[in-house]
């Protein structure tokens, strides 16, 4: 089967690069499965209800999310009744949502994926590398293809995730840094593996911000609210090719495409 995996889509301009890509890859590259990291989706943060809306219709089959997740308030009720939505599972305390779900992609194939979250330069969590174990295990009683989302800052950590997770899992990407790493690779145990998809959003911008008021916290200090960036769109992703049978990642096929 193939699973196209897209990168933090931000905001309006992320958005329409859905619609505008994710159907026509679809049909071109035969996809059985999307996953979508909607952390950002909304506005920059979190994820309301009409655009959860938007990106099903663009094709989207389940959600990721990260530290923005509880950025819109409704995205509580969304994951409760619509079950496609995850966030990550080693959040620390009694959050709402799940850290994992399985789902059937287009090719009747049971899909598992879990969203995990760093600890380096990040909002405090549990141990990923501790959490993540117990879940794969139930998720393998019931299918051997799984894609984890592990959304974390520094290249080290998601590096020795990938290195940690090899042969456990078909596909580990990362995500949250918003920029798209050029090292996409099968490990030797049969996992798929890229540090960050990227993102999916505003070219013309710093991660999908407007550019002179980032510029502006450098040079004077200065602390104005963010302001989303608009203009031509990037579209950030990987395509993951696992055999069925076993799980294991056969191809990877990393995108970036510019509007
Ligand atoms: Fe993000
Ligand atoms: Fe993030």
């Amino acid at each position: 089967m193939k699973v196209l995996c897209v990168g933090d889509v931000v905001s309006r301009v992320g958005r329409d690069m859905l619609f505008k890509y994710v159907d026509e890859l679809k049909y071109q590259k035969d996809i059985d499965f999307v996953i979508v990291n909607g952390e950002n989706s909304s506005h920059g943060r979190g994820m309301t209800r009409s655009t959860y809306n938007e990106m099903k219709r663009a094709g989207a089959d389940m959600f990721t999310m990260g530290n923005h997740v509880w950025g819109a308030k409704e995205v509580v009720h969304i994951m409760e009744k619509e079950g496609d939505v995850i966030r990550p599972l080693n959040m620390q305390g009694t959050q709402p949502g799940r850290g994992s779900v399985i789902m059937t992609a287009k090719n009747g194939t049971k899909i598992g994926i879990i969203n995990l979250i760093g600890q380096v330069n990040m909002v405090p969590a549990n141990s990923p590398f501790d959490a993540v174990l117990a879940e794969i295990k139930k998720i393998r009683e019931v299918t051997p293809v799984i894609f984890v989302d592990f959304h974390a800052e520094v290249t080290s950590e998601k590096m020795a995730m990938g290195y940690f997770l090899d042969g456990k899992v078909s596909a580990m990407f990362g995500t949250h840094t918003h920029i798209q790493t050029a090292d996409a690779k099968i490990l030797d145990g049969g996992t798929g593996y890229i540090t960050d998809l990227g993102m999916t959003g505003p070219i013309d911008s710093v991660l999908g911000m407007n550019k002179n008021i980032i510029i502006d916290r450098f040079v004077s200090g200065t602390q104005h609210k963010f302001e989303i960036a608009t203009g031509k769109g990037q579209f950030c992703g990987c395509v993951f090719t696992v055999n069925d049978d076993d799980g294991k990642c056969t191809d990877i096929e990393r995108l970036y495409i510019e509007e």
